[in-house]
């Protein structure tokens, strides 16, 4: 996969791409990702990218000529370009899945107080990461990336993602590791046993209890299976 990044500060990237999973993505080639300052694209002497709001009103806007210019550069018919945005569908697991499956995103960063709406005709997708407004893009665009890379054939462990929360429309089982008793807590029987299928029937029990708990809202929307039932009717 290629990803494009639009921002007018590409330094808020370089932990993010020189870290851990992402870093090793990079490396091995899973993901190519290129973040580019829109600024070099301003056609105006002092490289200036927002201006005042026709019709008045606090804060700047950002001016479409020099994003739309940067687009021109990277748009292929394979690219998605999405613009990041409150104003955006909400990210889920789901939607990360879908755009795994993508050959080229375009990440656009706004930051002020937002876009010339006509930016939005560029525009494939809107994108947000929640019902809270961010200082830019920046951030937001790096929460879908890393939820995106992750999923990449030969980013992490070979169906190390399979068992994630969300990814079966539920939270995941609770996990544990050395020691086998911490504090006088020990590690549930069953995981000790070896015994596969009964390992496997806790475990979702446990994703199931969790959910329950914590979001009841996934489970409505979510066709049971006739095993979750029975464990739901317990
Ligand atoms: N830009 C500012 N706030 C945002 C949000 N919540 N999601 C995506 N982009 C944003």
């Amino acid at each position: 996969m290629k990803i494009d990044i639009l921002s007018l500060f590409p330094e808020m990237f370089d932990g993010f791409l020189k870290t851990s999973i992402i870093k090793r993505a990079i490396d091995s080639q899973v993901v190519d990702v290129h973040i580019h300052n829109f600024r070099e694209f301003a056609d105006n002497k002092h490289k200036k990218v927002d201006d005042y709001p026709y019709g008045g009103g606090q804060g700047m806007v950002l001016m479409c000529q020099p994003i739309i210019d940067c687009l021109k550069t990277l748009t292929t018919p394979d690219s998605l370009v999405i613009l990041m945005s409150p104003q955006g569908q909400t990210l889920h697991q789901q939607l990360s899945y879908q755009l795994s499956l993508e050959k080229h995103l375009i990440f656009i960063c706004g930051h002020y107080e937002g876009f010339d709406e006509r930016i939005r005709d560029y525009v494939d997708m809107e994108l947000s990461i929640g019902d809270y407004v961010l200082t830019g893009g920046e951030l937001a665009s790096m929460v879908c990336c890393d939820a995106i890379i992750r999923l990449l054939d030969g980013a992490i462990r070979e169906a190390s993602h399979e068992d994630d929360s969300f990814s079966q429309g539920l939270l995941e089982y609770p996990q544990y590791t050395r020691p086998y008793e911490y504090d006088g807590n020990c590690v549930p029987d069953v995981l000790m046993s070896g015994h596969h299928e009964n390992i496997r029937q806790w475990r979702l029990e446990q994703s199931l209890r969790k959910t329950y708990l914590k979001r009841p809202d996934l489970l409505k929307n979510r066709v049971l299976s006739d095993e979750e039932l029975k464990i739901l009717e317990k």
